[in-house]
């Protein structure tokens, strides 16, 4: 009978033994996951004043919520010597976690393991979570920081890139997909940022390029730095590819946060509201920031300041296309989309590149039941040969097309001009908006009183003693009958004008009003928007 005990004990040590080795083993595994590259590496990365990998997810997500899945992948290549060289976890941190008590699901590439560049098995790490999110139905977030397709795995690393891109293609409309570029960023690296909804960028430490300057320069024989090629001030100003750019990569994991907080969880849900209780909601200031010169500029993001809840404007592509805004506010603690002409760039007129930078825009609301208010004060298109040899045709009618097909709740408050074209496109109630407002000193015309003189009374005018007065006249005969809202609101394409300073109460009433609305869509596989 002792004996039996002593073997039953000398078992239990000999188990309780095994395994703690055991539990050595895996610590010791997952401690040389956190190490990534290594030490060394991690300290090129802080000296490049950059965060790992595994800091920005820390930063990202709400303390200690952060679970992570697949540390202990490996790759499989064995030629180049890749057999010697092989780090858990492959080079992207993978998980799910919450921000702000949001469930999210994130991939932040190592650039500390071969230059993040992307494997078989480091893609597979990301498709497995990129399922994931949409199966849940909750954002995606990407922190690229990598060289792109590992070029030790050839054509292994290509159909991981284009297994990622085709389920950026399915998750698109589906789930919030957003890339922060926070390091040097190539090929397949970009590809995939570029299919997601939003991309923000970090100036001075990340890139995006096609190929990097060492290629272009042997292919083409151009010499460019990287900031040339593809810095964050060329992609957020003459590209377009960068919709916000901020100074370091804290700020930008900021940045992921605040933007997240106006977005629903999918397509099947709907942004969260902020509480909020409407009182008289008059604002005084919105009556004296359009000048009585209408040829004068104005700032619009005063109006859009004027009417939103207080410091909840953020600005998408702030420096891109600035003759048009859009981003994101809160309006009564809704969140809502909003899409503004700016007449202090180009007057505010629609070219080729507000009206792709607002048209993308549009539709990402759409997607996501985000309501959409646009401010109106628009002199036309640009016309030019510039304009018409980059299609403004066929990019204007991006926008006219976006809006058109939007099924949200959509608004339109004309604080000045609305001419010509533009005044069609730009949510009209004739492509579908629910509530079109005008302010008192609203132009509701085919153009401007002057040019209309111009074209209309030509002959009269060419025949008049004096010219110059008869042109006047004659612009003023026009001004009179067109330079204001009240042809349009007699026939119901204004629903109300409206005084500037009770735009907001009315705004947010209006938006109350069309929280349920709903419009059946055609029965057809996709429309054919003019890419
Ligand atoms: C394997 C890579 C790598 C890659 C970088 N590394 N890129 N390893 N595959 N694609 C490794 C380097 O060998 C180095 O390893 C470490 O990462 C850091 O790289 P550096 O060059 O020292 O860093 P830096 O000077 O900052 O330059 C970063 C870079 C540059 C601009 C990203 O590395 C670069 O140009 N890489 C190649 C980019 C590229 O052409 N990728 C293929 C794209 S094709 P050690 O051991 O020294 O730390 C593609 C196709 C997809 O992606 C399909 C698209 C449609």
């Amino acid at each position: 009978m002792l004996l039996i005990v002593i073997g039953i004990a000398r078992k239990k040590s000999q188990n309780t033994t095994n395994m703690n080795d055991k539990i050595k083993t895996l610590n010791e595994k997952l401690a040389l996951a956190k190490l990534g590259g290594g030490q060394s590496r991690i300290d090129k990365q802080h000296q490049k004043k950059k965060l790992t990998a595994r800091e920005r997810v820390m930063y990202l997500l709400d303390e200690g919520s952060f679970e992570e899945i697949g540390a202990l992948v490996t790759h499989r290549t064995k030629s180049f010597g890749m057999d010697k060289q092989v780090f858990y976890g492959d080079g992207v941190v993978t998980g799910y976690g919450t921000v702000n008590g949001k469930l999210i699901y994130v991939f932040a590439q190592d650039f500390t393991v071969f230059g993040g560049s992307l494997s078989e098995t480091h893609a597979e790490k990301i498709c497995k979570i990129m399922d994931m999110a949409v199966n849940v139905g909750a954002p995606i977030i990407g922190l690229n920081d990598s060289g792109g397709a590992r070029i030790q795995e050839g054509v292994r690393s290509l159909a991981g890139y284009a297994d990622i891109f085709y389920r950026n293609v399915q998750a698109s409309g589906v789930i919030p997909q957003i890339s922060a570029i926070i390091g040097p960023c190539a090929g397949g690296a970009v590809y995939s940022p570029a299919m997601t909804d939003f991309t923000l960028m970090v100036q001075d430490t990340s890139y995006m390029f096609v190929t990097g300057p060492n290629v272009v320069k042997t292919v083409t024989n151009e010499e460019v730095t990287s900031e040339e090629l593809g810095g964050a001030s060329v992609h957020s100003s003459k590209s377009g590819v960068a919709h916000k750019t901020s100074t370091n990569d804290v700020e930008c994991l900021e940045d992921i946060k605040k933007l997240l907080s106006y977005l629903p969880q999918s397509n099947k849900r709907k942004a969260e509201d902020l509480p909020f209780e409407l009182k008289d909601e008059v604002r005084e200031s919105l009556t004296t920031i359009v000048p009585e010169n209408p040829n004068k500029p104005y700032d619009m993001h005063q109006v859009i300041e004027g009417i939103i809840d207080e410091n909840s404007f953020y600005e998408i592509h702030k420096d891109y296309a600035e003759n048009i805004i859009v981003g994101f506010a809160r309006l009564g603690g809704k969140s809502v989309g909003i899409v503004a002409n700016q007449p202090m760039f180009l007057a505010g007129v629609l070219d080729v590149d507000s009206s792709k930078k607002a048209a993308r825009f549009v539709r990402f609301c759409d997607c996501f039941n985000i309501p959409l208010l646009v401010l109106e004060d628009v002199p036309g298109f640009l016309p030019g040969t510039d304009q018409e040899w980059n299609g403004i045709i066929v990019n204007g009618a991006k926008l006219l097309y976006a809006f058109s097909e939007a099924t949200v709740p959509r608004i339109t408050v004309i604080t000045r001009k609305a001419y010509g074209g533009a005044y069609d496109v730009m949510n009209s109630k004739h492509i579908g908006a629910d509530m079109n407002f005008a302010w008192p000193n609203a132009e509701i015309a085919v153009m401007g009183a002057k040019g209309a003189a111009e074209i209309i009374f030509k002959r009269e005018i060419s025949k008049a003693e004096d010219k110059d007065a008869k042109w006047k006249e004659k612009e003023a005969e026009y001004a009179e009958l067109f330079a204001n809202p009240y042809s349009a609101a007699e026939r119901g394409f204004v629903d109300d004008v409206i005084l500037p300073q009770h735009t907001r109460r009315k705004l947010i009433k209006a938006f109350g009003m069309l929280e349920n609305k709903e419009i059946a869509k055609p029965n057809r596989k996709h429309g054919n928007i003019p890419l």
